[in-house]
């Protein structure tokens, strides 16, 4: 079955064949999208705070001409009632095609394909991963590259508890030719796991970081994940990008974010050229079509 868990299950292969999908579905998708999923069934299923991914999903299986039902609050799912996740994917796999699933804690939706008979398609299981969203990226990031250019990426931010910098990570291992920084207190550093002996390591952001990247991928400290709220106030301001240090990146170079953004990135830098924030959100939807054809074999 066409699980999409973790960004790591891809080959390059794979990568780009998504890639051309996505693009395929983009142009689709400028004439109205398509009638392909007609008759099929996506469930969402998101226990944890979404408005982008989930919406996107959504949008993405109703442009192929699909339908969707869906769970957006725990509160008032069987969950509560103390049915275990097995169980009520059990159940939703009856009603749907293909599930997509957001959840607090890590190894969720590997639980929930585990028990499933259709595809699980996991949109963030806490800490953890976030597929979907790194696959979203690399479309950006391929789109205004390509994916064959020597380029660096730098990740700044809350690298420890943000699933999609450990997923993007995953994802652009395939591609040596891009070459990444992670920058952030040691407290938020990048896990280990995902971390090699050829990336940058930075606690703090300097001059040379932004001439250097080609695209900086900037993260929200992740306030919900912390155990200890004052740890979180002492990082909440640790990168803030306004016009002025925006305006040391080089000017093809671009600025990403998987939004939501607190106060990471000021408004007014929505206007520079760099800004990509808003698009790479947008590309979600060609890039989540990709992935429902794929699983639901459309394509
Ligand atoms: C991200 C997430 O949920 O991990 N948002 C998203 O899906 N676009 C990033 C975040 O919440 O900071």
């Amino acid at each position: 079955m066409k699980h999409v868990l973790k960004a790591g299950q891809f080959d390059k292969e794979e990568l780009l064949s998504i890639m051309s999908t996505a693009g395929q579905m983009e142009t689709l998708l400028k004439k109205g999208g398509s009638k392909m999923a007609e008759g099929k069934i996506l469930a969402a299923l998101f226990y944890e705070p979404s408005t982008r991914t989930r919406l996107s999903f959504e949008t993405a299986m109703l442009r192929l001409g699909g339908s969707v039902i869906s769970e957006t609050d725990v509160h008032f799912s069987s969950i509560t009632k103390g049915e275990v996740l097995e169980d009520t994917i059990r159940i939703v796999a009856n009603c749907a095609d293909i599930i997509a699933i957001r959840s607090k804690h890590i190894g969720d939706a590997d639980l929930a394909a585990s028990v499933s008979g259709v595809p699980v398609l996991n949109a963030g299981d806490g800490a953890g991963a976030h597929p979907t969203q790194a696959l979203l990226d690399l479309y950006t990031i391929s789109k205004q590259f390509g994916l064959d250019k020597e380029i660096t990426v730098s990740m700044v931010g809350d690298l420890k508890y943000g699933r999609t910098v450990h997923s993007l990570t995953q994802a652009l291992r395939n591609f040596e030719n891009i070459k990444l920084n992670f920058v952030a207190p040691s407290a938020l550093a990048m896990p280990a796991k995902f971390k090699t002996e050829a990336d940058g390591i930075y606690e703090n952001l300097t001059d040379e970081i932004l001439a250097e990247s080609d695209v900086i991928y900037d993260t929200r400290i992740q306030s919900e994940r912390f155990e200890n709220k004052e740890e979180y106030e002492k990082h909440k301001n640790a990168f803030i990008f306004d016009v002025e240090k925006v305006s040391r990146m080089k000017p093809n170079a671009i600025l990403m974010h998987p939004l939501p953004r607190v106060n990471e990135i000021t408004m007014d830098v929505d206007a520079l050229p760099q800004a990509k924030y808003f698009e790479q959100a947008a590309n979600g939807i060609p890039v989540r079509m990709a992935l429902i054809a794929r699983a639901l074999n459309l394509v």
